[in-house]
């Protein structure tokens, strides 16, 4: 059943010498309890992507396209519509838990509020709850985690109290950005299994935004390639990562970080810098930096190109690229 479908998404930001359009033309959809990984390069669009999703852009942001959820159309949708929406249908888990938890409020406070603010728990209610939550996301001592303030967790219970947060009223679809890129690489495989687990318990969906290949891999369904705020290929992960369809795919895998190297390492870069949006115009943003460029490719979008099972690349020689390294 389809839970999600976004159709030409873009996101222009408003800034001092004209806006700058840093999502352009995302269409992708999402089944419940699927999962989706989203990787690209620093500034690729992968997290105004989300916080468009989620109806959190930044003041000013101008949204285009669609997002259907659950039906609902969420672009036009009121801030009081979206708000009754996050927490509860939809959730998000940021990177950093500590920015993402108020350091003045205990754990267990935070973590039972969107049951006060959606379920009408009382509070006492739903700190029990939130206990019940913090010992779900396999926290060794929930009742000592709920009454303690966020710094006296670890990097790796605040995230597994963020995602207690999240998971409380039950959502559909849960977002999380770079979940694990603060946490040393034993506890990531953790939280990732533990989302996952969560994903298969629940039948959530989860977006999984990562900029590590691997991770994507190993976690998720089907997965989006962003480059300069472009959908540059999307499909399903196997087919993706084995026989990709465009260039800038292909050279994030031929890049990927040897066999052996520590899990989560970050990707070797592809020679040149990734674009300023202001500089693409209306070509390709990897014309620059690839190895096909035509003259075409620097002054037309490149069309979407299907190859069946939703496997899609935008590039004007889709076909002609070959098998992964
Ligand atoms: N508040 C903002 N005001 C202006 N530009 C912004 C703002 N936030 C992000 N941008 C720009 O929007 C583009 C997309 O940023 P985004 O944060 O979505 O990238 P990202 O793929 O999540 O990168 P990273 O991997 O570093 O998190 C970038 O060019 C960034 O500089
Ligand atoms: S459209 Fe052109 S520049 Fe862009 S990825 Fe394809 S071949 Fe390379
Ligand atoms: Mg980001």
């Amino acid at each position: 059943m389809t839970l999600l479908e976004v159709t030409d998404l873009s996101v222009d930001l408003p800034l001092p010498r004209g806006a700058v359009r840093v999502v352009d033309g995302a269409t992708f959809r999402l089944d419940a309890g699927e999962s989706l990984g989203v990787v690209g390069e620093s500034g690729s669009g992968k997290t105004m992507t989300a916080l468009a999703l989620m109806g959190l852009a930044p003041e000013g942001a101008r949204i285009g396209g669609s997002i259907r959820f659950e039906g609902r159309e969420l672009v036009s949708s009121s801030e009081e519509a979206m708000r009754a929406l996050r927490g509860d249908r939809m959730a998000m888990i940021f990177q950093e838990p500590m920015t993402a938890l108020n350091p003045l409020h205990r754990v267990g406070v935070q973590v039972a509020e969107p049951l006060v603010l959606h379920r009408g728990l009382s509070r006492s209610a739903a700190f029990g709850e939130a206990v019940r939550l913090l010992e779900r996301v396999r926290l060794a001592d929930p009742e000592r985690a709920a009454h303690a303030y966020p710094f006296a967790l670890s990097g790796g219970e605040r995230q597994r109290a963020m995602i207690a947060m999240a998971i409380g009223c039950g959502p559909r679809l849960v977002i999380a950005d770079e979940p694990t890129t603060a946490l040393d690489v034993t506890v990531q495989a953790r939280i990732l299994a533990l989302i996952d687990g969560l994903r298969v318990e629940t039948g959530m969906a989860v977006i999984l935004v990562s900029h590590d290949l691997a991770v994507v891999a190993g976690n998720c369904d089907r997965v989006l390639v962003l480059y300069g705020g472009l959908v540059m290929e999307s499909g399903p992960v196997e087919v993706v990562l084995r026989a990709p369809k465009n260039p800038y795919t292909r050279a994030l895998l031929e890049a990927r970080p040897e066999p052996g190297a520590p899990r989560g390492a970050r990707l070797k870069t592809i020679p040149g810098a990734p674009p300023r949006h202001r500089d693409v115009g209306a070509g390709c943003p990897f014309a620059a930096r690839c190895e096909l460029t035509v003259d075409v490719c620097r002054t037309a979008r490149p069309p979407s190109v299907a190859f069946g099972a939703g496997h899609v690349s935008r590039c004007w020689r889709a076909a002609e690229v070959g098998e992964a390294p």
